[in-house]
């Protein structure tokens, strides 16, 4: 199977559902998004179960603790052979720091979550942050690049902010994604899967387009086409 840069979100209740869905998209994805909705229902099992079918996994727990806790949760991560797990940035540059000590020497890669998509100014003011959602975006991306993330989770809206401003080549992986008619009329914040690439994103994670798709495979083969021949799907490189 060629390289997709097309991670599929298995937003479900059940390990059933979510390994129907990737022995039917078996031969076109390879990589798979485990969230905090079916890992809670099915611990760490699930992830055995896609890495005994071959494919990787991205363990979206998005880690926020004292440092040393994290570093074990990372470590336990690592032992469960996922490929991308996240942390959360506002953890601060010590927590970034442990987190990568977990994952010395292993193939797993850590991304960092800056303002969280959901989060708008009034929101972080209430918390106490000021400013806008893109400086504290960018002020988290560069403490989180400076304290050695090799990779963030953001808005495909901030890859191009994120790629002038902090770096051209920290792995950006990208939510957000919706189909061409979906994504026309930028008021609902999200892009198309091509938009997406040809903004920098190096990977998109996609789950209700494909999941709640009538015909899941033909959704992914139709986002495949729309993205074959842009960057990312060319030149996409183990990090
Ligand atoms: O919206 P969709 O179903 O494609 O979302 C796929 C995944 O991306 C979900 O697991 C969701 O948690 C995550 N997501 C996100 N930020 C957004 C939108 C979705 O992290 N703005």
């Amino acid at each position: 199977m060629s390289k997709s840069p097309i991670i599929v979100a298995l937003d479900y209740d059940s390990a059933e559902e979510a390994l129907q869905l990737v022995d039917r998209l078996q031969g076109s994805i390879d990589f798979f998004k485990v969230g905090k909705q079916l890992f809670t229902r099915t611990g760490p099992e699930i992830v055995r179960q896609l890495r005994s079918r071959g494919v990787e996994v991205f363990l979206d727990l998005k880690f926020h603790d004292i440092p040393e806790t994290v570093r074990k949760a990372v470590k336990s991560c690592v032992d469960l052979e996922v490929r991308f797990l996240t942390i959360h940035t506002s953890g601060g540059s010590e927590m970034m720091q442990f987190a990568l000590q977990g994952a010395e020497g292993s193939a797993t890669e850590i991304l960092g979550v800056t303002v969280l998509t959901s989060m708008n100014e009034v929101g972080m003011h209430e918390i106490g942050i000021q400013g806008t959602v893109s400086d504290q975006v960018l002020s988290l991306a560069t403490l989180a690049v400076n304290s050695g993330l090799k990779g963030l989770v953001c808005s495909p809206y901030e890859v191009s902010l994120i790629r002038e401003k902090v770096s051209k080549s920290v792995l950006l992986v990208t939510p957000g994604i919706r189909s061409p008619e979906e994504a026309k009329g930028d008021q609902k914040r999200i892009l198309s899967a091509a938009e997406a690439i040809e903004q920098g994103s190096s990977y998109l994670v996609v789950g209700r387009p494909i999941t709640q798709a009538q015909d899941p495979v033909a959704a992914v083969q139709q986002m495949r086409a729309s993205i074959s021949g842009l960057k990312s799907e060319d030149k996409l490189k183990k990090i």
